[in-house]
């Protein structure tokens, strides 16, 4: 028992040296703040349970960074903290109690600010003249960047009209618009704003920064009552007076009215957020009274009178350039968003899925608009809601396939459109490139790129003609960009195909409604892909777990001439495999279970899915009441909050390979 905390304890060590230094040395974070959080809180709560095996070189010990630098190290006057963090109303509510507790009343005021991403700053000014800028390094010990400040940010004066001598303390970022400009212009690969800025203000070369434009904004003042200030309404107002820049955006607001506090971080959170010029990622409050301070105290990290709340990383705002819509393999449409570039949890962003027309209608969106955006799934993000409406009414429904000019149909169930022209191109080459895929016959050398090439070409314009591409061997060798090698891969590819299981081929049919895990119940019940002609309605309902529209939909299916030729098609060529029993050991944990799977794991998510289904279990997308366990891999994100949140099973990548072995 005692071994393994040890060894659980000397992993998250580790794990988070990695990332400080990941974020602080190398400037390019590889795990969002809230699983940062959650794996420092773990190790925190372990140090504190076992003490007898803190490690040396834990990073509770140290504020964040690990000093290894080229520039020369000062220490700090006065330690420069951190902020303790809250990620719902509630943990605000206890940090409120937990001052009135120490002031004895509530008639106190609390001041609400943006809480810029950026890094922190602080600056001393002797005899009004700014002497040194320091970095925060470890919060005891920071770096001297006072030659990439004084005389180069100009947010940041050289000169104040204050003799005494005073330490003030701000942030340092790059404005969005500026940092669009760098991305733009340089061929940098910053992830994000904050990343941009440290990386700036640690260059050697002063030309570069001076370049990129670096912002400031100030919030503190060490000792502020040393210089007569005694609430951060007069550390707004000296800010104000000595043409320090400051966060105007901000509030002061009495206790009485907590309500105001939380309606303002909502506001800023949906809305306010995406409208001003610097990147946020969340508010800070903090107690206005600055005599409570000492009494209220500190942990070793954090004062107890000022906390970060953070926002939801997942959610973003943005512009809804254009709609258009898609159509799939089975002629239904997808109405899609192109979106002004953003970043959303790291990535740049600028496509996002609508669903259906009814979505749209419901969202009252149109072109123009600010929309709010999430990661859905692991992959594609969707539109979740209007944040600000520019434009007049809603986007009007398109009515004709742009792809074949055929009039679209209604369809009864879903809320969906369908192109019922069977010769829609787009369609056609969507059944196509389903067939190729990676979980249908698995093609290499044909994936979508090829195929739309090859079928623009008129090499392929049926699933059918992929099995005669050996006859074009001149053509395809002499398109440009292929070639010998291209044309022996794409035959082997194509060789191996003819080994697909049968669950594989009749998914890659592309069957409506029929999905890779369906698939499998009527491979084991056909036996032959040649039985699925005779699979009668009785049959099919004996399969329990298929539901009526897939069952429907496979006898409407079935009836068509054109996918009786193509099945027929297969089987002449021999590709007519048997169904074969999976005799690998089963895993009975699985069964009847539902998973979300999310982060990176040493195998890929397909396996782990493949692995699931496989054994009786199924995998869903987001987490809900119906989940059983969440299965987290390394940078698992956002989900382990929600999972800890209403309280499911988390199965770490350890305990995951130890339930499959
Ligand atoms: S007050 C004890 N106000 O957030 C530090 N900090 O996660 C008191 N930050 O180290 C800081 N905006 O670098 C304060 N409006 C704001 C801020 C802010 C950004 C940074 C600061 C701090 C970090 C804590």
């Amino acid at each position: 028992m005692n071994k393994k905390i040890a060894e659980k304890i000397k992993e998250l060590v580790d794990q988070i040296n990695q990332w400080n230094n990941e974020y602080f040395n190398e400037e390019n974070p590889t795990v969002s703040d809230r699983v940062y959080d959650s794996h420092l809180k773990e190790l925190v709560e372990l140090e504190k349970k076992y003490p007898e095996f803190v490690l040396e070189n834990s990073p509770t010990k140290l504020l964040g960074s690990s000093t290894k630098s080229k520039f020369k190290k000062v220490n700090h006057n006065v330690q420069m903290l951190s902020l303790d963090k809250a990620y719902d109303f509630n943990e605000l509510d206890k940090f409120f109690n937990d001052i009135i507790s120490v002031v004895g009343n509530d008639n106190i005021k609390f001041l609400v600010q943006p809480k810029i991403d950026g890094l922190s700053i602080s600056l001393r000014y002797v005899n009004g003249v700014l002497s040194q800028a320091i970095t925060r390094g470890d919060g005891q010990v920071g770096e001297d960047v006072t030659f990439n400040v004084k005389n180069v940010i100009k947010d940041i004066p050289t000169k104040i009209n204050y003799d005494k001598d005073i330490e003030i303390r701000g942030e340092i970022y790059i404005s969005k618009t500026n940092f669009l400009e760098v991305i733009k212009n340089e061929n940098t690969n910053y992830a994000n704003a904050r990343n941009l800025a440290s990386g700036t203000l640690r260059q050697l070369d002063q030309d570069i920064v001076k370049k990129r434009n670096l912002s400031a904004f100030f919030y503190e003042i060490v000792n502020a009552q040393t210089h007569k200030i005694f609430t951060q309404e007069e550390v707004l107002s000296f800010l104000k007076e000595h043409k320090l820049p400051y966060v105007k955006e901000c509030k002061i607001v009495e206790f009485q009215n907590k309500n105001k506090i939380f309606d303002f971080i909502k506001e800023f959170e949906i809305e306010k957020r995406n409208e001003i010029e610097y990147e946020i990622d969340g508010m800070v409050i903090k107690l206005n009274e600055i005599q409570y301070y000492e009494d209220i105290g500190y942990t070793s990290k954090f004062p107890k009178y000022s906390i970060a709340y953070k926002f939801d990383e997942e959610l973003t705002q943005t512009i809804l350039d254009d709609i258009f819509i898609t159509v799939g393999r089975t002629g239904i449409v997808t109405y899609n968003a192109k979106l002004k570039m953003v970043l959303l949890k790291g990535t740049m962003v600028s496509a996002a899925t609508l669903h259906n027309y009814n979505y749209i209608e419901q969202l009252g969106i149109n072109i123009g608009d600010e929309v709010l955006i999430k990661k859905a799934g692991e992959i594609i993000p969707k539109v979740v809601s209007l944040s600000k409406k520019n434009s007049k009414g809603t986007f009007a429904k398109i009515l004709i396939c742009p792809y074949c000019g055929s009039k679209l149909l209604d369809t009864k169930t879903l809320n969906n459109q369908i192109c019922p022209n069977y010769n829609c191109p787009e369609i056609n080459v969507k059944k196509i490139i389903h067939f190729t895929s990676k979980n249908a016959m698995n093609i290499d050398g044909l994936g979508e790129g090829i195929v739309r090439h090859f079928y623009n070409l008129g090499f392929i314009s049926k699933i059918q003609d992929i099995f005669t591409l050996y006859k074009l061997k001149n053509e395809i060798i002499n398109e440009k960009g292929f070639g010998v090698k291209f044309f022996e891969n794409l035959m082997e590819g194509i060789n191996n195909s003819y080994k697909a299981s049968l669950d594989k081929v009749i998914f890659a049919l592309g069957i409506p409604q029929l999905g890779s895990k369906n698939a499998k119940l009527i491979a084991r019940k056909i036996q032959k892909l040649e039985n699925i002609f005779s699979i009668s309605i009785e049959d099919l309902s004996n399969i329990k777990d298929i539901g009526e529209v897939t069952k429907t939909e496979i006898q409407n299916y079935l009836e068509k001439k054109e996918n009786i030729d193509l099945i027929n098609f297969l089987i002449s060529i021999n590709i007519n495999p048997v169904f074969v029993l999976n005799n690998k050991k089963s895993f009975t944990f699985f069964k009847d279970k539902t998973f979300v799977i999310s982060g990176t794991f040493d195998i890929s998510r397909n396996e782990i899915i493949k692995i699931i289904e496989d054994n009786g279990g199924n995998v869903s997308n987001s987490i809900s009441k119906k989940t059983t366990a969440l299965i987290l891999g390394d940078n698992g994100g956002s989900k382990i909050e929600k999972a800890k949140k209403i309280g499911i099973e988390i199965i770490d990548k350890n305990k995951f390979s130890e339930l499959i072995k």
